[in-house]
């Protein structure tokens, strides 16, 4: 059973640094689980809009009964004139800043001045591995990636991935505070280039430009296969529970089965990465014959839209099973 999120937090505030998509739906995790929330972004643009942003995220959310008192929740949420004060008395920082290492290092570096040595500091990179913007600094050992999936509000797993350098400390401190907030958290044990979701879904991708490459299949029709075939099953579970389902004897009778068919489907694999110019104009192409660039911003707020129903009814089977 998790601590309760008060209990982890003692009385203390979480800091958000960075205010962008992933940052504020981090703010609605916290402040959702009964956490007081201080953010700062240095874009006073963004300051400035990101609390309308997230009222908006929440009434949205009341619709989907995926919390009960939207203003409850924006009392606990509130926008920090300077880094300092954002993270002054903080017991957990979630740094959301730009994806680049020169940026993320020069955060960690002022958060070094301000910060007392028992804050946490949890980093929502989607590939860098901490030890890259924090490698020789004295708060090294306080610092890990935290790494959500975009909106973090609404899709619950998390990779922990400390660096070399973090302490046992501060890894345990963030598996509890992250479990305690109600997300989902994977440990992942190694500092690996796109740590476990990414690489997991790299192997996919690359298999999906290689079959439109060798024109085995349409983009849609490769969509569809996930959507309506591959994806049912794992939206509530991995891989490997799947396949253990999928053979009378479990896991080791799958591999008797059909190992051969995937180890051959391996073997064929060996030209170069798929990722090339003419290729992605392909896809391109046919994607926007189905979608135009400026009907995306729809299509993302239908996506969530869904999000919402499909977190709202997956939390009502799991909970009945
Ligand atoms: N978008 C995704 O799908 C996704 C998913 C998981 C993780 N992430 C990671 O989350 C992080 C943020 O991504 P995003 O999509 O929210 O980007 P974004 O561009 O929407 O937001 C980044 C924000 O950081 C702010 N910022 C930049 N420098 C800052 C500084 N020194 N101090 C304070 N604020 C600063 C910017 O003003 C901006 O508002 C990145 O590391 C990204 O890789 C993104």
């Amino acid at each position: 059973m998790n601590k309760r999120a008060s209990e982890v937090a003692n009385g203390r505030h979480v800091a958000v640094v960075g205010a962008g998509l992933v940052g504020a739906g981090w703010a609605i995790v916290f402040a959702r689980a009964g956490l007081e929330v201080r953010i700062f972004d240095s874009n006073e643009k963004i300051a400035a809009g990101v609390m309308s942003f997230i009222q908006m995220q929440l009434v949205e959310m009341e619709q989907y009964d995926l919390i009960d008192d939207p203003s409850s929740v924006l009392k606990r949420l509130s926008v920090s004139p300077s880094l300092a004060h954002a993270v002054q008395g903080a017991i957990y920082i979630q740094e959301s800043v730009l994806e680049r290492v020169e940026i993320k290092r020069d955060v960690m570096s002022q958060l070094q001045s301000v910060v007392a040595r028992d804050v946490v500091i949890g980093s929502s990179t989607s590939g860098i591995g901490a030890s890259r913007f924090t490698d020789g600094m004295p708060i090294a050992p306080q610092v890990l990636v935290v790494h959500p999936v975009n909106p973090p509000h609404l899709v619950p797993v998390v990779e922990l991935v400390p660096s070399p350098a973090t302490s046992e400390a501060a890894l345990n401190f963030a598996k509890e505070i992250i479990a305690s907030v109600g997300q989902s958290v994977v440990l992942v044990n190694k500092e690996v280039e796109g740590f476990v979701l990414n690489r997991l879904q790299g192997v996919l991708l690359r298999e999906a430009w290689s079959l439109v490459q060798d024109g085995v299949a349409s983009c849609e029709d490769i969509d569809k296969t996930v959507r309506d075939g591959l994806g049912w099953r794992w939206a509530f579970m991995g891989p490997f529970e799947t396949i253990d389902l999928n053979a009378p004897g479990g896991v080791a009778d799958y591999a008797i089965r059909l190992g051969p068919l995937y180890q051959s489907i391996a073997a064929s694999r060996t030209h170069e990465s798929p990722w090339q110019d003419d290729l992605i104009r392909q896809v391109e192409t046919q994607r926007r014959q189905k979608l135009k660039v400026k009907d995306l911003a729809v299509r993302r707020d239908w996506r969530d839209k869904i999000l919402m129903a499909f977190a709202r009814d997956r939390r009502k089977w799991l909970e009945a099973e």
